[in-house]
């Protein structure tokens, strides 16, 4: 028996910010799995920020999605069909294989997922990649400690909202820039003490002034550039910067002039790491055990934006340049 699914691949690497032309549904069938393998079909997949990374054609930490073939991220689905011992019909799997409705794969690259009382796509948001990147980089890097100002921005998205959450948790005052009144207001209503709506708030620099008028000890960034120049401008002596991503930066079309204020690195002695969330791995279980409490406890809340089938995958993916989400933007394959 085949079985058919859709996929999505690249044709043509985007200039800019990318666009539907970018992008092509193709069928493929699938047959049955052989001996070791296991068919499943998607139910929910991840587009993220790094993804225009690999639109590229540079090296990476990751290799460049190939133009033709089908693009990759993570996802969750549930075994149709099985092979292998270790899976059964009916279970529900995490795996790298997203922006496709189904796929054979080795049963043993196939991640059960864990008997959880929360929705299977928070594996992909506060539970799975974005929720530990959050994790790890602000308590690993930005080392904050009670009464400490966090400064994240992005603070709406699916990283930002969540260090947001755990700087509260650890006793620190945040404030949050966002791209909208709406995303401001569900911020507010998680416990975040200021939210600056960088977009109407007329001076970036002024208004984080404001709202953080002792300076910053923590600074998350998800955005780069003019978010980057204003927090080295805000920055208590000590701060630490957590280089998550630069989103601001990843559709330029040519080489942008950095911060032009660097100079406060030295004079403030700042510290500032970048790092790949693959990098803290093994602290996976104890970031699921202290989500898992925190979401028991109420402490810990998260929005997500759905957009519907796999055709639709692309909208998903540019709309993240655009701001359309608040919380983790997902798409809903079946
Ligand atoms: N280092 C790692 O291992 C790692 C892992 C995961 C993610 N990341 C990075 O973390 C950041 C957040 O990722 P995410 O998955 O949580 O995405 P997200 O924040 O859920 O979605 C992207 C958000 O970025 C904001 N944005 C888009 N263009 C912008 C611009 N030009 N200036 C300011 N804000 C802009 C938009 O919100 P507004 O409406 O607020 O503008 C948008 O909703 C990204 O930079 C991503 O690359 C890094």
């Amino acid at each position: 028996m085949t079985f058919r699914a859709r996929e999505i691949r690249l044709t043509s690497r985007p200039s800019g910010v990318p666009t539907a032309d970018n992008f092509a549904v193709a069928e493929v069938e699938l047959p049955d799995p052989a001996q070791g393998q296991a068919l499943v079909r998607n139910l929910w997949m991840s587009v993220d920020p790094y993804m225009r990374g690999r639109m590229y054609d540079r090296e990476s930490y990751v290799p460049p999605f190939q133009i033709g073939e089908a693009l990759q991220g993570g996802a969750i689905g549930e075994v149709v069909a099985s092979s292998d011992p270790s899976l059964q019909k009916g279970d529900l799997v995490e795996s790298f294989l997203g922006w496709r409705e189904a796929f054979i794969a080795p049963a043993g690259s196939l991640q059960k997922l864990p008997a959880h009382n929360v929705a299977p796509q928070a594996f992909l948001g506060v539970l799975g990649m974005p929720g530990l990147t959050a994790y790890a980089g602000l308590l690993e890097i930005g080392q904050p400690q009670a009464g400490n100002t966090v400064f994240v921005s992005g603070g709406a998205g699916a990283v930002g909202s969540v260090v947001a959450q755990i700087a509260k948790i650890k006793g620190c005052k945040v404030v949050a820039s966002v791209g909208s009144e709406e995303k401001a207001r569900w911020l507010k209503s998680a416990g975040v003490d200021e939210v600056v709506n960088y977009k109407s708030c007329g001076n970036l620099l002024e208004a984080v002034r404001v709202a953080a008028p002792n300076g910053i000890d923590v600074y998350f960034d998800n955005v780069g550039g003019d978010h980057l120049e204003v927090a080295l401008e805000v920055a208590n002596p000590f701060a630490r910067f957590v280089e998550c991503g630069m989103i601001s930066q990843y559709n330029n079309l040519s080489s942008q002039p950095g911060p032009n204020n660097l100079f406060y690195i030295v004079g403030k002695s700042l510290k500032l790491q970048g790092f790949i969330v693959i990098q803290f791995q093994h602290l996976r279980d104890k970031f699921v055990a202290d989500m898992t409490q925190w979401i028991g406890e109420g402490r810990m809340k998260w929005e997500e934006t759905v957009f519907s089938g796999i055709e639709n995958a692309p909208s998903a993916f540019i709309g993240l340049f655009s701001g359309a989400n608040t919380g983790k933007m997902l798409v809903k394959l079946a």
